[in-house]
């Protein structure tokens, strides 16, 4: 089978280190490189942690980290480690800070990337978004007329029918940087949106990580969400026990859509509220009278998906 090409934009915290394991041993994806940006944690943990996920896994030096954003568009950067701890990977990185000696947090090319990447194979590159859609938004100043030659975009983020993450009604990704992601909303790319609506209820349970340990990337899985674990009734807005798998599900369904249902929605952003900056509006009942501008999933398979998830970590574990 042909893979497809993609490009993974990560925040790099502890569900976009299992999303990056996701995808570098998918079989179905040829990952061109990670672009970081700020998010979870600051710029250069996000590099710092890309780059030790991707050694862990056995692609360092294959797939290139390309630093990005070092804050939102227009807002202060809003880290999240009281969910991803200090060193955005759960407490679990025991590394000698030399992972990401060639990469210059300094110098932003995530968005010349991503246009270069894109324009040489037209048509052909997914862009999957794990965290604030600051580089893409650069991406598309850069380059407007990008979204005619992107396969698509799935990115993680939002929230259609249930509450926020972050705030009462804003989801952390779009809360970063809600000036970014009205760029692209309004961009005419084609995209997906993977919200909380269907990552929420996506647990990794302890009997899931119990499968994997025994082997360097099994015990990073289980190293890295323990703590989290330790307080998923907390973190997981009642949603139960286990890991929330926002990102990872988020590769799994650029992999293969029928994971989800999807409907075809137009959705907006909010970026002048005191109460809902940040929150994703849809319009279900097409009150607007505009065109839909996205998929949003609504409902998941989330035990296939993460029996796919255990399976093809597991393998990478052999
Ligand atoms: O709301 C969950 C999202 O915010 C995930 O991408 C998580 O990594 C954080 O970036
Ligand atoms: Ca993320």
């Amino acid at each position: 089978m042909m893979l497809r090409p993609a490009i993974l934009d990560c925040d790099t915290g502890i569900d976009d280190a299992l999303a990056i394991m996701l995808a570098v041993r998918s079989k179905e994806l040829r990952l061109l490189g990670v672009t970081t940006t700020s998010g979870n944690v600051s710029l250069d943990l996000v590099c710092r942690n890309t780059a030790y996920v991707l050694e862990l896994v056995g692609a360092g030096g294959r797939v290139p980290v390309i630093p990005g954003a070092s804050k939102p568009l227009m807002r202060a950067a809003h880290h999240e480690t009281h969910v991803h701890g200090d060193d955005g990977l759960g407490g679990a990185y025991d590394g000698d800070g030399s992972e990401a000696a060639g990469i210059d947090a300094g110098v932003a090319r995530a968005a010349d990337f991503i246009v270069e990447q894109v324009l040489a194979a037209p048509g052909e590159v997914t862009l999957i978004f794990t965290g604030p859609l600051t580089n893409l938004a650069h991406a598309l100043m850069k380059c407007p007329d990008l979204p005619r030659h992107v396969r698509e975009l799935v990115f993680m983020g939002g929230a259609v029918r249930t509450g926020g993450n972050v705030t009462p009604s804003a989801e952390y990704n779009m809360y970063a940087d809600p000036e970014a992601a009205k760029l692209v909303f309004h961009s005419g790319m084609r995209m997906t949106m993977v919200g909380l609506d269907v990552t929420n209820p996506t647990l990794l349970t302890p009997e899931h990580i119990g499968r994997l340990r025994g082997n360097p990337a099994g015990e990073f899985v289980y190293r890295c969400t323990k703590a989290y674990l330790e307080r998923a009734e907390e973190l997981n807005s009642g949603y139960g026990d286990g890991f929330s798998m926002h990102d990872p599900l988020t590769v799994g369904i650029a992999i293969d859509r029928t994971l989800a249902r999807t409907g075809s929605y137009y959705v907006d952003i909010e970026t002048r509220s005191e109460l809902n900056d940040g929150r994703t509006v849809c319009d279900f009942l097409g009150k607007w009278g505009k065109e839909p501008n996205m998929d949003v999933c609504l409902e998941v398979d989330s035990d296939r998906f993460l029996e796919h998830f255990v399976r093809t970590i597991g393998e990478l574990s052999s």
